[in-house]
């Protein structure tokens, strides 16, 4: 991957907007006024300000990345004939409106590609009408309107997204509530400037028998993740910009009364003026318990769920489809767990095996069989967040609804901890900028070995490494006897300086670390109170400080839905981003049933 510098000779792999000066307050305006209308924003409000001598960061060019993907992919896999080839492939999956230019990026759940719109056949038809009568209109007419005639077909500004097709979505009902929560989360979240936004959702070609579907979202070069691994130094300034933004947004978040729960630099996204936006929201769910929906209390609009039913009757083999599916998943999920635990030395793998395990297990939780469902009721799922970033008291198993934020807090103070090793002080060579807790394994989780707890890798004995073991009043905070038996038997161990480990960073930089790295949750630092904190006197904006109006409720949440129930639920999300296919699909389904009850007419 190319680097990432501020420094003045241009990298012809990298690209950044400005030779990394400071933009003047009238640039900066233009610029913020030339990113919304690029993204195309629907926002409301101001994004926070970005102060005024931010040098611009470098993200790789990823026109260069996807030749030397194309290289290598063609080096590698050669289609069947008979089979369509990936563009193929990704082409039909992301319809007409987008044209595929290269991957962007593949998750657990999903495949990630960057696309450009482009006009459908229909729009062209649409726009060449338009011109002809604009060029009649100028005939008839003399002089200014000249112009007119001159016009080029089509004067759509390039726009890029970015499409992640999420596949086998109803291959289980965890999978598919997930899928659900993702869009329903992003469209409550839609107005916040540091959050994705999700533009579209291409609409499925078989509503009724649908199984796969992409997700439009606006696109951002590169993702932290990427941003730490490469050779590029931030200033002091730039860790606080970042840091303050992601606080904006968790702080929309929380106070819609929803809890991300995958937070981690890879579900940062980031672009060269240091502008961040949350994603991957499949984690994210409402706090708030849903007492007021039973199962029976969820209304599908009648022709949503008769245009679900109707299809299925006609394709029966359907069903059987999906629980092969169901069957593939759960084993994939076990070859996740293996992988994660298997190569320890292998960071990458075992990361993306954490997720993964991290991700099935939540699946396999969800989806229990009804007995265990019932005691798993109107319980929060306990094993969230990825391994690295996950809190003490996930790992313990002592989540209280109460406190449950405090899950998201955490994740921030490891990511902010990563962070702050992109200043070369606080982190000279860059080859040795470290996760802060790189454990191997997490009792009582992902561990087949009972003794896993007592080795030096295990999570919660790394992240004691650095914050010390808990005190005794910490200890007895905790109701299950066992947890405290577990935690008074740990090894003592002090909290490491942070001024020491961190010697570029100032004192409130460092207070606010550790208060986000508070073993007891009841103690860690609110999102609100670190916004609050004077490390971000330099970058606050309180304009942009601003809070989600209500705190929501998801009427699927703690309830058993059916497989059948969430495609309808999915359908009307599909359906909120494209009302003219709402329209031509409810007309379709109305003549159709007009049809067959002729039929069955004819039939008596
Ligand atoms: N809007 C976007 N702009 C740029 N890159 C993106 C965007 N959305 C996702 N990506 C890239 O694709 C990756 C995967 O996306 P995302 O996290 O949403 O998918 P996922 O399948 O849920 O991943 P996982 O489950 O492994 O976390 C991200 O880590 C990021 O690098
Ligand atoms: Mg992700």
């Amino acid at each position: 991957m190319s680097v990432l510098k501020q420094k003045k000779k241009k990298n012809e792999n990298s690209r950044r907007l400005n030779d990394g000066k400071p933009r003047s307050k009238d640039k900066r305006q233009k610029d913020k006024k030339s990113k919304i209308s690029f993204f195309q924003r629907r926002k409301n409000h101001k994004p926070s300000e970005t102060p005024s001598d931010l040098q611009d960061i470098m993200t790789p060019n990823p026109d260069q990345e996807a030749d030397d993907q194309h290289k290598a992919a063609k080096a590698v896999v050669k289609p069947k004939e008979s089979q369509l080839s990936k563009r193929e492939q990704i082409e039909l999956d992301i319809g007409p409106k987008y044209r595929y230019i290269h991957d962007v990026g593949a998750g657990a759940f999903g495949t990630v590609v960057k696309v450009e719109r482009i006009d459908t056949e229909q729009e062209l038809k649409e726009q060449a009408a338009a011109q002809h009568t604009k060029k009649d209109a100028a005939d008839g007419a003399d002089g200014d309107d000249k112009a007119a005639k001159t016009q080029p077909a089509t004067d759509r500004k390039r726009e890029f997204y970015a499409v992640k097709i999420v596949d086998r979505i109803f291959s289980s009902k965890a999978k598919a509530k997930r899928f659900l929560r993702e869009v329903r989360t992003l469209r409550l979240l839609a107005q916040h400037e540091s959050i994705v936004e999700l533009v579209d959702i291409v609409p499925p070609s078989k509503p009724a028998t649908f199984d796969k579907l992409s997700l439009v979202f606006e696109a951002m070069p590169t993702d932290l993740k990427r941003i730490f691994r490469s050779k590029q130094y931030f200033s002091s300034l730039h860790i606080e910009y970042v840091l303050y933004q992601i606080l904006l947004g968790l702080q929309f978040v929380h106070s819609a009364g929803i809890v991300h729960r995958d937070l981690k630099p890879e579900n940062i996204i980031i672009d060269e003026e240091c502008t961040i936006r949350l994603i991957d929201f499949g984690l994210a769910r409402g706090v708030k318990e849903n007492v007021e929906h039973k199962e029976e209390d969820i209304i599908i609009a009648a022709d949503v769920k008769d245009l679900v039913g109707l299809e299925v009757e006609e394709q029966a083999d359907v069903d059987v489809d999906g629980l092969e599916q169901l069957k593939l998943v759960d084993a994939e999920n076990e070859s996740g767990d293996k992988v994660a635990e298997s190569k320890p030395n292998d960071t990458s793998a075992a990361e993306s095996g954490a997720a993964s395990t991290q991700k099935a297990d939540d699946e396999k939780k969800d989806s229990s069989e009804p007995a265990a469902r019932a005691t798993m009721k109107n319980k929060l799922t306990k094993h969230v967040v990825t391994r690295w970033y996950r809190s003490p008291e996930v790992i313990l198993l002592q989540q209280e609804r109460d406190y449950v934020y405090g899950v998201d807090v955490w994740s921030i103070g490891c990511i902010f901890a990563e962070l702050l090793q992109m200043h070369s002080k606080n982190c000279p060579d860059y080859k040795q900028r470290k996760v802060m807790f790189p454990g191997r394994t997490c009792f009582p989780f992902s561990t087949k070995d009972p003794f896993d707890y007592q080795q030096r890798t295990d999570q919660l004995r790394v992240v004691f490494n650095v914050i010390g073991t808990p005190s005794e009043s910490e200890i007895a905070r905790f109701k299950d006897k066992n947890v405290q038996i577990y935690l008074k038997n740990m090894t003592p161990s002090k909290p490491v300086d942070l001024r020491a480990r961190f010697p570029g960073t100032n004192v409130h930089g460092t207070r606010l670390l550790a208060d986000m790295l508070r073993f007891d949750v009841t103690q860690r630092i609110s999102v609100e109170k670190a916004l609050e904190s004077p490390y971000f006197d330099n970058v606050r904006d309180e304009t942009a400080q601003i809070r989600h109006r209500k705190v929501e409720s998801f009427e699927f949440e703690d309830i058993d839905l059916d497989l059948q129930k969430l495609r309808a639920l999915i359908l009307e999300e599909v359906m909120y981003f494209n009302p003219d296919w709402k329209r031509l699909i409810k007309a379709q389904y109305k003549k159709k049933r007009k049809y067959l009850k002729e039929l069955q007419r004819g039939h008596k």
